[in-house]
């Protein structure tokens, strides 16, 4: 069974390209490798062993894209391609709204068309805002989004929920991804941030590999167990195989008109400090660091409760911080500046 990943040069894209391949399905990217490298590609064809098919198109190009329909025999779309940095989209939302929105609008359309049933959209536990209770479940409301990014998922999701009620055939998953980090464990493949990270691990292994100086923790003063902010982080190859059961779960409905979210995290919140206490005992460094001023818009604490997927997807992560943050480390190192 054909799978279109979009973004799948990206880090969690290339992630799930690897564990398609490994569940027999046969994954075809569409890319503009606008934030990932074609590096990748190579990375892939050493752990899956051939290459795979790689379009290098923009998801707003509906020519290239309609090409891509017309030419494989595409049965399901898993949908990454997106922007994703929070303080980028509050400086140009309107890049952000046009992009993840319409390229959205653009492959449901032409599932449509080309009679697509399967949809997996990425979503991300930002649609939650600053939860009222811990750990987060599905029934926890939304909250009014904190960014232009996180207002671009709420609305995807929305788009797809009014979309699949409107088309009897489709059937479709958000999956509300906490916060991914790792990399494959053979480190073919990664994370690679272009310029200075926004993100708290690729932030520690630069930081750890002398890229950076030190890594400033965003403030110790919130109300958790060391006063830095709570988060469920998730090795990227746990967070990959949350798609192949994601498509599993969508070929298994009798019916169309299927629309379902699921969080995708460990259910396990660790602090940043445990994060880097974590780090240096894995990769044996002390690791410099400051404490430093708030983040404007971070949550104060976040969790999954896994108990929809793990039940209803039958999956459930596997690798610990510690596991998580060795390959992180692993990759770091085959990286040059
Ligand atoms: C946020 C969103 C997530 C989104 C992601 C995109 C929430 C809860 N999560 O993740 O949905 O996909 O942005 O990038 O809104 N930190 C430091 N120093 C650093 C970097 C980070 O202390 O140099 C801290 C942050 O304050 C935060 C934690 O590390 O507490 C994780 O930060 P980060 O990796 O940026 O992810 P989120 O902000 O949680």
């Amino acid at each position: 069974m054909k799978i279109l990943v979009t973004g799948g040069a990206g880090f969690i894209g290339s992630h799930t390209v690897v564990e398609l391949h490994n569940a027999g399905f046969e994954p075809v990217i569409i890319d503009n490798f606008n934030n990932s490298k074609i590096t990748a590609l190579d990375g892939l064809r050493a752990i899956i062993g051939h290459d795979v098919r790689c379009y290098q198109a923009d998801c707003n190009d509906v020519a290239a894209l309609e090409g891509i329909f017309k030419t494989e025999n595409i049965e399901g779309v898993i949908h990454f391609a997106a922007h994703k940095a929070v303080g980028e989209s509050v400086a140009q939302p309107l890049s952000y709204y046009y992009n993840n929105l319409n390229s959205t609008v653009l492959l449901l359309e032409l599932m449509e068309k080309y009679g697509i049933e399967n949809f997996v959209f990425s979503s991300s536990c930002t649609v939650y805002g600053e939860p009222d209770a811990l750990p987060v479940t599905e029934a926890t409301p939304r909250k009014a989004a904190t960014s232009p990014y996180g207002n671009t998922k709420q609305i995807c999701e929305d788009i797809i929920r009014d979309h699949v009620r409107a088309t009897p055939s489709l059937k479709a998953i958000a999956l509300r991804y906490f916060n991914p980090i790792g990399a494959h464990q053979s480190a073919q493949i990664g994370e690679l941030p272009l310029g200075v990270p926004s993100n708290l691990v690729p932030f520690i292994t630069q930081t750890a590999a002398g890229w950076r100086e030190k890594l400033t923790i965003f403030g110790n003063d919130y109300n958790t167990p060391d006063g830095t902010n709570v988060r469920d982080y998730i090795h990227v190859v746990d967070l990959a195989k949350a798609h192949v059961q994601a498509l599993r779960l969508l070929q298994k409905q009798t019916t169309g008109q299927y629309y379902d979210v699921f969080n995708v995290g460990t259910g396990r919140g660790n602090t940043v400090l445990e994060v880097v206490k974590a780090f240096e005992k894995v990769s044996g460094q002390p690791l410099n660091y400051e404490i430093g001023a708030r983040r404007s818009g971070d949550v104060e604490q976040i969790f999954a409760s896994a108990d929809k997927v793990n039940n209803i997807m039958e999956w459930t992560a596997q690798k610990t911080l510690e596991e998580s943050l060795a390959d992180a480390w692993r990759w770091q190192l085959t990286l040059k500046k």
